[in-house]
């Protein structure tokens, strides 16, 4: 991907208003989770509504190479797991190509188990800190045979014989870290603690223990979660339905704000409340967004969102909320752009560590389109311009990562010139189906003649 001839551009253009019902593909976050616990699992685990973006995909091939069989049985993913406790020592690389989420939590899976694993991944998952990982996992009695300076991929871990227990204070709020040591606790005998002191999505825990995990969870007057996880237990395959991804229903939904006239439902969307700071923001901001048909499915809320192009106004986004809107800054600098007055998101000090730095790539891409913005180490400020006058008419560097390319695509739905992105092969890691989607709705979004 770093090959430039490997690179496939986009634009997209000013748009009239944008309606239809969509539905988007299911959450990322989940379905890493549901492959990987389905292929832990006794017996067997049926997934629906999967997200088969390429992150997910090859987390399924790595927990094939330690011995689960994953196999589509028209629409559902059906897994059988090797029983917790016996995965099998991958033969070959787990290559996850630009998967932090999948990096991440594998490492935790088998850094307690007496074997070898060689992870690899792209020239983006290879700049990223592992470290956060491999620390307490090292705790617990792993070694790191090889690592790249700053113990970053390629990397081969080696579990212990008899892994530690351990009581591990997440320092930075990662959902990731949470889910490595929590997954490396499931091979430790006695009880692996996690203590959160602010919490991040909670789907790790929330799906152990319907595959029959003793986890509990208790929150002190202070708000920090006590995860408590007793290892060496059964797992036993589940149904799962898998709703659809907020972090992609946000691309659609900024797009039907800042587009004059829009009118568009996005269909069964998760509202864990861990992943909805962002409709609270938006909201807080004027958008007209109401969340109807709202139900329980599979143990989540969900909600069809129905979006109205709206007038939006600046706030001031609260860095205590980050963590419940992490991976949706891009898109609601975007938002911000074209809202009256300031918008100033405080507390992204983690967004410096994603698939690219998603602060430094924001700004960038938003002053080459004319957004006046300010990049501070922890925080951003946009000032925006309702009609989008003047703005556009710039080329982005996406730097691999999809939510980059797929934030700026819908910047230019609503400027006066047209917005290029220099890369649009990312989105597939996360959301295949967003160019048709987009298009379906009547996005102006094309790649140039002349690119294959
Ligand atoms: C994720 C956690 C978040 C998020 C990522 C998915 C997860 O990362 O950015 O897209 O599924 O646990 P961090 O844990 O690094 O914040």
């Amino acid at each position: 991907m770093t090959d430039n001839t490997l690179r496939r551009p986009a634009l997209s253009r000013k748009s009239s208003a944008l309606s239809g019902k969509v539905h988007v593909p299911g959450d990322k976050s989940i379905s890493h989770r549901a492959l990987m616990f389905g292929g832990l699992a006794a017996g067997e685990t049926r997934v629906t509504g999967l997200l088969e973006g390429e992150d997910v995909l090859r987390t399924g091939e790595a927990m094939k190479a330690m011995g689960a069989a994953i196999a589509r049985d028209g629409p559902a993913w059906v897994i059988q797991g090797t029983g917790n406790g016996c995965l099998l020592e991958p033969q070959a690389p787990l290559d996850f190509g630009n998967a932090g989420t999948g990096s991440r939590l594998t490492m935790g899976l088998v850094g307690t188990y007496d074997m070898t694993t060689r992870f690899i991944g792209d020239a983006s998952l290879s700049k990223r800190p592992m470290a956060r990982v491999l620390d307490p996992l090292r705790q617990m009695g792993a070694q790191v045979l090889e690592a790249r300076e700053g113990d970053r991929l390629p990397i081969i871990l080696r579990g212990p014989k008899h892994a530690a227990p351990i009581t591990y204070r997440v320092p930075m709020p990662s959902a990731q870290v949470k889910s490595a040591v929590l997954l490396a606790g499931l091979n430790t005998p006695g009880v692996t603690t996690v203590v959160e002191p602010v919490m991040t999505r909670d789907h790790t825990e929330k799906m152990l223990a319907g595959f029959g995990a003793a986890i509990e969870v208790e929150t002190d007057s202070q708000g920090a979660r006590y995860i408590r996880l007793e290892g060496q237990g059964t797992l036993t395959g589940q149904e799962i339905a898998v709703p659809g991804d907020p972090s992609s229903a946000a691309f659609p939904l900024v797009a039907a704000l800042i587009v004059p006239g829009s009118d568009v439902t996005i269909e069964n969307v998760l509202m864990n409340p861990s992943r909805t700071g962002l409709i609270l923001t938006l909201q807080q901001m004027g958008a007209d967004i109401a969340l109807e048909n709202r139900r329980s499915a599979g143990g989540e809320e969900v909600a069809d969102l129905r979006v109205r192009a709206s007038e939006l106004k600046g706030v001031t986004v609260p860095a205590e909320r980050a963590p419940f809107m992490i991976d949706e800054y891009p898109v609601l600098a975007v938002a911000a752009s074209f809202a009256e007055g300031e918008t100033l998101m405080q507390g992204l000090e983690e967004l410096r560590v994603k698939e690219s730095d998603r602060l430094a790539a924001v700004a960038a891409g938003l002053k080459a389109n004319g957004v006046d913005c300010t990049e501070g180490e922890d925080f951003l400020a946009v000032r925006g311009r309702p009609e989008g006058k003047g703005l556009g008419g710039g080329e982005v560097e996406t730097h691999l990562d999809h939510r980059i390319a797929m934030a700026f695509l819908v910047l230019g739905l609503a400027t006066e010139k047209p917005v290029t992105i220099d890369d649009q092969t990312m989105i597939a890691t996360s959301f295949p189906e967003f160019m048709d989607l987009m298009t379906g709705m009547g996005a102006g979004i094309e790649t140039p003649k002349g690119v294959t």
